[in-house]
């Protein structure tokens, strides 16, 4: 069966990030998160068969995992298309009322970043939520009213790299929340390998082996590498990407065999040439490195910790063995 393109009403909000030509399209085509996927086919199995909207979902985990791609097929296998914003896009509770009041029944409503939606937008969208109501008060002073307007059935997929920092009362309003950890190095070569089939590349195994193992478990990444790759291959008349231009791409974005960027390894570095490798606060580390808090949390930690190089504890991160080992720095190795 010919593959139609996603339905989208406002293609131009989407996330610039999103590969559009290897973005998957439906299920089979989406690599790992199996309990993921098993759990959503459940979910919109049951909603479909009930003819209602499926429960609002909440994605959660880090960046270029694939929530949005997940919310598209979502999206899709209910027949239905998706209206995009994000926490930080809506301003106003008019920006919110705006969108729910243009949503068609059962739309999807991705709203990403949602730990950045501010409060009192987030009071708006309980009663959306709950009830598909939509509450808004005209006028001001004495004179305020407070207008009711009903919604179509909907649902709300929220997408956050923070979950801790949404509010108890969101969080307590979705009816799953589904988080997408990090690939397996063999999901990746999957990935990796049909993403180079889109793109009309010969690759060799071991070259994917090693593209793989520097993807930080993320499939954004890994499609970055490959078409760097691609480009390397061709700027050396290479018909295929072997090994030597896999190593050699690497290389040249100064990304090492196990995905470290020069960031993440400025990162460990100041914390055992500064800090004696810890345990150092969050906001000590932000200053010295001047990088904000946020990034810190959201981009570099989780990866370092999913390779048991950094530690969170109650008195600060903490450098681990493995990392000292990997940079081949003597150090703490030695006293562990
Ligand atoms: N691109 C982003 N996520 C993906 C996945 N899980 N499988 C295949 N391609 C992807």
């Amino acid at each position: 069966m010919p593959k139609e393109p996603l339905k989208t009403d406002n293609p131009g909000k989407e996330d610039p990030n999103i590969d559009l030509t290897l973005r998957p399209v439906v299920w089979d085509e989406y690599i790992g998160q199996e309990k993921i996927k098993d759990h959503l086919k459940v979910i919109l199995g049951a909603a479909k068969k009930r003819n209602e909207a499926a429960d609002h979902l909440l994605f959660s985990g880090p960046a270029g995992l694939g929530k949005t791609t997940l919310a598209y097929l979502v999206a899709r296998d209910l027949g239905g298309t998706v209206k995009t914003t994000s926490g930080p896009a809506l301003e106003k509770v008019g920006d919110l009322a705006a969108v729910l009041t243009n949503l068609n029944p059962g739309e999807i409503l991705f709203i990403d970043e949602a730990h950045r939606i501010n409060p009192m937008i987030e009071e708006v969208l309980y009663p959306a939520m709950e009830a598909r109501k939509l509450h808004l008060v005209v006028g001001k002073g004495p004179s305020a009213r407070t207008l009711t307007l009903d919604l179509p059935p909907f649902t709300l997929i929220a997408a956050t790299t923070r979950e801790n920092l949404l509010s108890q009362p969101l969080r307590s309003r979705f009816g799953a929340t589904l988080r997408l950890g990090y690939y397996t190095i063999d999901d990746i070569k999957r990935i990796l390998e049909r993403s180079a089939g889109i793109l009309g590349v010969k690759t060799n195994e071991a070259a994917m082996d090693i593209l793989a193992r520097a993807s930080r478990g993320t499939p954004r990444v890994a499609n970055r590498l490959l078409r760097r790759a691609r480009d390397f291959a061709e700027m050396h008349d290479k018909e295929v990407i072997d090994e030597a231009a896999a190593q050699n791409t690497l290389a040249m974005l100064e990304v090492d065999e196990a995905g470290l960027e020069p960031q993440d390894r400025r990162l460990l570095m100041t914390m055992i040439e500064k800090f004696k490798g810890g345990p150092v606060g969050i906001n000590t580390l932000a200053a010295a490195l001047s990088e904000e808090r946020g990034v810190i949390e959201d981009i570099y930690e989780p990866y370092l910790m999913t390779l048991g190089f950094l530690q969170r504890s109650p008195s600060g991160r903490i450098v681990l063995p493995a990392a000292y080992r990997h940079l081949k720095i003597k150090g703490r190795d030695d006293l562990l």
